[in-house]
């Protein structure tokens, strides 16, 4: 069927799809009643050559979109160049744009039919594991400052000062801007240290997990309870203050029974005490005191000594996660581990270092192939895994970086593995080893289609 026979409507901002093309934006937030210049500046530049119908006064003009004045207000759009089609030809990120500007009605045409299922669940997919990105690439920095602000926390406490100002307002923004997972998840493709960048790396993947493990149960937190347990996991290892820097930074590995071990294995019952008189929560003061005790009270890397009853839900969560960053974040002296093999590592501990449960929740949350590990599909390319597995944890949905020729690709589609039988995981690789520095660039970069 030729385009021109098929209908043309006036449809709102929320019904646009991409089965659309845009004849003419119609409806407009206030912003374009009395445009100011800078309205008026970001038209020109945008809509160039395009005509607008426009309000001056008492008169209605339709005038090319370079004479739009200050105070004019906005009626309609129209006569787009071809040079525009990506202010007409709907897609998810024009939708986003336009919304962002406040664009509100259009005449459009479709030419196109409507998607199908399969379709309109793939275009879901790109859309939610783009915002992941998206979100990845925000948290780069946010890292960094939150980095900065536990390591000036916990230097500050060395000295007897504990203000929590910094460390709350990162805890603040991060909840705000729904960022805790995509903070957790770029822990895995950059560099990390022992001791502050871990503990924000901790933080994030622990908070993750654990408020998907309450919504499976049937709970959500509130934004208050969201804010102190994020904190208190930021700080579980908050009792290092008193540990002395230098031992604290070294990358020796200290004898087990030699005074500076010793010290660093203090660390939790500090911070059980810096908690306390804080004021902290129960739980919190547990997640610092025994974050260290293993199932299996026994075993010499075990402390402090308790009884594995006193250790609750969430100290038992995130002395897994613990285990797992410290595997997986890459440090100056060592190799990292691969999220993957981290998990598979992991695993084998349950029910001997582990809890079961908390591993078992943790798992199922991960998948075999955390969001963020790079891995290789039967057909030899390569992929980012960029969305959890839902049913078969083996069978997360990816984005290729890499196509069979070797060829590094500037455009990544998603593969949902589910839906893709005959395409599967082979191996899992080590994101430095193949990609170097790049690795964080490259994920956080990534265009997914
Ligand atoms: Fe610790
Ligand atoms: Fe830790």
């Amino acid at each position: 069927m030729a385009s021109h026979t098929l209908p043309v409507e006036n449809i709102g901002l929320e019904n646009l799809d991409d089965s659309m093309i845009i004849l003419r934006y119609i409806g407009f937030s206030r912003k374009f009643n009395a445009m100011d210049d800078t309205t008026c500046q970001w038209l020109k530049l945008n809509f160039r050559s395009v005509r607008a119908r426009i309000k001056r006064g008492n008169d209605v003009l339709d005038i090319s979109i370079e004479h739009v004045q200050v105070g004019d207000e906005l009626i309609e759009l129209h006569t787009f160049p071809p040079s525009l089609k990506k202010l007409t030809l709907v897609n998810q990120r024009l939708i986003q744009e336009l919304k962002k500007r406040g664009f509100l009605k259009f005449r459009v045409q479709r030419i196109k039919k409507q998607l199908t299922l399969s379709q309109a669940k793939h275009r879901e997919n790109v859309l939610k594991s783009s915002e992941l990105i998206q979100k990845a690439k925000e948290s780069v920095v946010v890292s960094k400052g939150a980095t900065k602000a536990i390591e000036n926390l916990i230097d500050d406490s060395r000295h007897g000062k504990l203000d929590l100002g910094d460390m709350s307002d990162y805890v603040d923004k991060i909840i705000n801007n729904g960022a805790t997972e995509a903070l957790g998840i770029i822990s895995s493709l950059k560099k990390s240290d022992q001791t502050y960048a871990h503990c924000i790396d901790v933080g994030a993947i622990f908070q993750s997990t654990y408020v998907k493990m309450m919504e499976r149960e049937g709970t959500v937190l509130t934004p208050k309870q969201s804010h102190r347990m994020l904190l208190g996991a930021f700080m579980h290892d908050i009792g290092k203050a008193k540990v002395p820097k230098d031992i604290l930074d070294s990358t020796a590995r200290f004898e087990r029974d030699s005074p500076e071990m010793k010290l660093m294995q203090s660390h939790p019952v500090f911070g059980a005490e810096i908690l306390t008189k804080l004021g902290s929560s129960d739980t919190i003061i547990n997640m610092a005191h025994y974050h260290h005790v293993k199932m299996d009270t026994e075993i010499k890397s075990s402390y402090p000594q308790a009884s594995y009853q006193e250790v609750y839900m969430e100290t038992r969560l995130i002395a897994i996660v613990d285990v797992y960053q410290a595997l997986v974040g890459r440090r100056s002296y060592k190799k990292s581990w691969a999220p993957p093999a981290a998990i598979q590592f992991l695993g084998n501990l349950s029910g001997i270092e582990f809890d079961t449960d908390a591993w078992d929740s943790f798992f199922q949350i991960m998948g075999q192939f955390p969001v963020g590990s790079l891995v290789e599909l039967s057909d030899g390319s390569l992929a980012f895994v960029v969305q959890p597995a839902e049913k078969d944890l083996n069978r997360p949905r990816v984005a290729l970086i890499r196509n069979v020729k070797g060829e590094d690709l500037t455009h990544n589609t998603l593969i949902d593995l589910q839906e893709e039988p005959e395409i599967k995981i082979v191996r899992d690789l080590d994101n430095y080893e193949v990609l170097g520095d790049a690795s964080l660039e490259i994920f956080t970069s990534l265009r997914i289609t």
